[in-house]
């Protein structure tokens, strides 16, 4: 299971003539977890299009594994990357959930007992046990949402992207989403999650790739993106919480996690004296 995607100076122009992506070069190894930040219309969604073959670059080279993606179909391709639309109503056409969910996993061929296993798996995971006669359209966004996730992950593809699985998600849906990253970094998956919620990238993902302005600015850390003042300008992009009042503070680069600040003022201070 070693499917690395790569993008090789690529570009993509819509038939309307609007260019979403500009010169992207990206190489993503096998089990990585990777998030996609940038402002709306930085080209997001068009670039991991590319990468599931849904869309063709109109210059460059996009390589799934030992593919070329000019050279496969969007059927082929969409057996190794997976891909859960940012809208879940251009994904969702079964009007029960345990149909959704089905069809990915017989499409892909699998015998009777793995499509039931996997089915039930990518159900319980998603936190839809309840809902599987439901018809999905009267299921609120972010549990449609989750309907979509499931039929994606029981195709059990080798690589795995999420648009925005956060929008629109309270504590719990995120907690959800949090579980299931691990289930699938467990399993070896590579995910792609594009999302516009910085701490949950900064808990995570262990790679960063900010948009802007249809091109990638920076790909990195996120301890290092954070706290780039040129990056946080160009892709307007509000860092966590904790590295803002780092840097208002002066504190030293890369705390993230409220623990890290925690940790630190703690070893600058002992009952409220500074240590010298
Ligand atoms: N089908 C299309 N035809 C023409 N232009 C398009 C099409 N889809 C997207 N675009 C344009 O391409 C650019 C990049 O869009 P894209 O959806 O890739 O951005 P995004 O970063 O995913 O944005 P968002 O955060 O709003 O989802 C935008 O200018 C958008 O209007
Ligand atoms: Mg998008």
């Amino acid at each position: 299971m070693m499917t690395k995607i790569i993008l090789d100076d690529v570009s993509f122009t819509y038939p309307d003539g609007t260019t979403a992506n500009e010169n992207l070069s990206l190489d993503i190894p096998s089990g990585q977890r990777v998030a996609i930040i940038g402002q709306n219309g930085a080209g997001k969604t068009t670039a991991v299009k590319l990468m599931n073959g849904l869309l063709k670059p109109t210059a460059g080279e996009v390589h799934v594994g030992e593919w070329n993606t000019k050279d496969k179909t969007t059927a082929q391709l969409s057996r190794k990357v997976g891909y859960v639309f940012q809208n879940p109503d251009d994904q969702i056409f079964h009007n029960e959930v345990i149909d959704e969910v089905r069809f990915g996993p017989r499409n892909m061929g699998f015998d009777d007992e793995k499509i039931e296993d996997i089915t039930n798996w990518a159900i319980d995971l998603c936190g839809i046990s309840d809902y599987r006669e439901e018809n999905p359209y009267n299921m609120p966004y972010s549990m449609r949402k989750f309907v979509t996730i499931a039929s994606v992950i029981a195709m059990d593809c080798d690589v795995i992207i999420l648009d925005e699985p956060t929008a629109g998600q309270d504590k719990i849906g995120l907690a959800l989403l949090g579980k299931m990253l691990k289930e699938l970094e467990k399993l070896g998956k590579t995910v792609i999650t594009i999302t516009h919620d910085m701490e949950f990238v900064t808990e995570h993902f262990e790679r960063i790739v900010v948009m802007a302005n249809r091109r990638i600015i920076a790909d990195g850390k996120a301890s290092d993106i954070f706290y780039q003042e040129d990056i946080l300008q160009e892709s307007m992009l509000k860092p966590p919480a904790v590295a803002q009042m780092g840097a208002l503070l002066g504190l030293p680069k890369g705390l993230l996690h409220k623990s890290e600040l925690v940790a630190y003022l703690k070893e600058q201070y002992v009952n409220g004296e500074k240590v010298q």
